[in-house]
Order: C-alpha cells, then structure tokens, then sequence
C-alpha cells in the first residue's frame, strides 16, 4: 500500500520505517520539499522510501498519518490539501500539548479534541486517531513491553477503522480497542496529561495502559 506520512519528527520517522520494513511505498512530508532529516531518511530506507512536501505526501498516500505537531497540525493539513485527503483514510497520531506556559495542558479538551477538530476541518477524511497513548518505540513494537497491554483506536468510519486494526496488527498488536466514534477522541487525547505525569515518574517511556475487564 501507498502511505503518505505528514511529520518528519520522531514519530513520523518511526512509523515510516515500521511501514516500509512491512513492505509500503512510504513518502515522508515536511513544510518544505527536500528537508535534510527526510532526505537522511529516504536514504537509509531504500527504493520504497520517498520525501516531499505534505501536499507531496498526501496526494502519495492511500492512506495518511498525521503525526505533525499538535498545536500545529491543523495547519499542517491545509498545506496537505484537502483533495489530496478527501475519501482517504487519515491517522492521526497527534496530540494537542502545550508546554509553552511552564506548566502543562491541552490546546482542546472536555468538549472537543484535536481528532474532531481535524474530522469537522477535512469532513471527506476517514478520520481515525490511534496511537496517541504511547511512546513512539512501542507504537511500532509493542512486544518491547511484558504481556498484553492496549492500543485504542476511534473514527467515524468503521472500515477505515478496519484498516486500520490491520496495519496495527502488522505491527503486532494484539489488544485494540475500540472506543468508539471520534468523539472518543477527547479521552484518548485527555490521556496524555496522565501519561506525562508518568514519563516524569518512571526511568522511561517503556510502559503503557492496560485495561483490566471482567467480559461477563
Ligand atoms: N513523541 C512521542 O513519543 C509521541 C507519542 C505519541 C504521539 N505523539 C504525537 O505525535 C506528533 C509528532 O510528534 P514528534 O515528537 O514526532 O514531532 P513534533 O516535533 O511534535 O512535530 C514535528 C512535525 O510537526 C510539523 N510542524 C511543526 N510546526 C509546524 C507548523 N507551524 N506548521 C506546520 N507543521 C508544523 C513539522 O514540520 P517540518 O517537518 O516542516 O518541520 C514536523 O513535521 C505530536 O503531535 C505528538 O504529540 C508523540
């Protein structure tokens, strides 16, 4: 499959290698064409490895993430295009942080999230958010964790979310839960101020949520 991946940070450069090592075309987008971090990563991942712009990037993809920075992501995706997106399913792994003040909080939260925001700005995207909940060395190898520990997903689009599960499979996950439509996006982004109250607690990122249920 083609996948057009928005955001040249950690996450974006992860997931893009986890992609192509599971045998996708991956185009890499930035804000400009040609950024030396995208190209050192074409480079060190061979012919199914692509960069460009996020429009470059999202016309690439039949599928999109959007791992751009939160507080900007949204401007993010307009410089993607619309048509470029518009029936695509789009992941986004971001999250709304801003550290900015010292102390930290959501840009969006309660009432509304980053996921619908994204939904109501690109309403022909197949919106799904998933992996938001993790550090970025799980997102692509959950087996780095003991056990079976949990991987959420939410979108309006129940095949987009099928397509999903298939590619967080690919990647080993074993426990996705769906928490329902992109509504549910705003707990899953709510998550992070517990999560980084964790990060600061524990010696590293290497750990993640797990939900204990009783099934009946
Ligand atoms: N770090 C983690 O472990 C982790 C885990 C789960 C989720 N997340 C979420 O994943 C996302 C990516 O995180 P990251 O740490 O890899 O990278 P990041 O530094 O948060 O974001 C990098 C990307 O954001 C783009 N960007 C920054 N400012 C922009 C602006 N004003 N307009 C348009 N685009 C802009 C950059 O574009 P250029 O390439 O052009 O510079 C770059 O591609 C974030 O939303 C984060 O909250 C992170």
């Amino acid at each position: 499959m083609k996948i057009g991946m928005l955001g040249t940070g950690l996450v974006g450069m992860n997931l893009a290698t986890k992609l192509v090592q599971t045998g996708h075309e991956v185009k890499i987008g930035a804000r400009t064409k040609g950024k030396k971090e995208a190209v050192d990563w074409v480079n060190k991942n061979g012919p199914k490895a692509s960069e460009g712009t996020f429009a470059d990037a999202a016309a690439f993809g039949d599928i999109i993430f959007n791992c751009t920075n939160g507080q900007h992501s949204l401007d993010a995706l307009k410089l993607a295009g619309e048509n470029n997106m518009n029936g695509k399913v789009l992941v986004d792994v971001a999250n709304p942080l801003d550290f900015s003040t010292g102390e930290l909080r959501l840009t969006v939260c309660n009432t509304d999230s980053l996921g619908e925001q994204i939904q109501r700005a690109f309403p022909n995207a197949r919106v799904v958010k998933s992996l938001n909940t993790m550090g970025s060395d799980v997102q692509v190898n959950p087996s780095l964790l003991p056990g079976d520990h949990d991987v959420f997903l939410c979108g309006n689009d129940q095949k987009a979310k099928d397509q999903v599960t298939e590619i967080l499979r690919s990647f080993g996950w074993k426990s996705i839960i769906d928490t329902g439509d992109i509504k549910s996006a705003r707990g899953m982004e709510a998550l992070l101020l517990f999560w980084i109250s964790l990060m600061k607690k524990f010696p590293n990122e290497y750990f993640n949520y797990k939900i204990v249920r009783k099934t009946r």
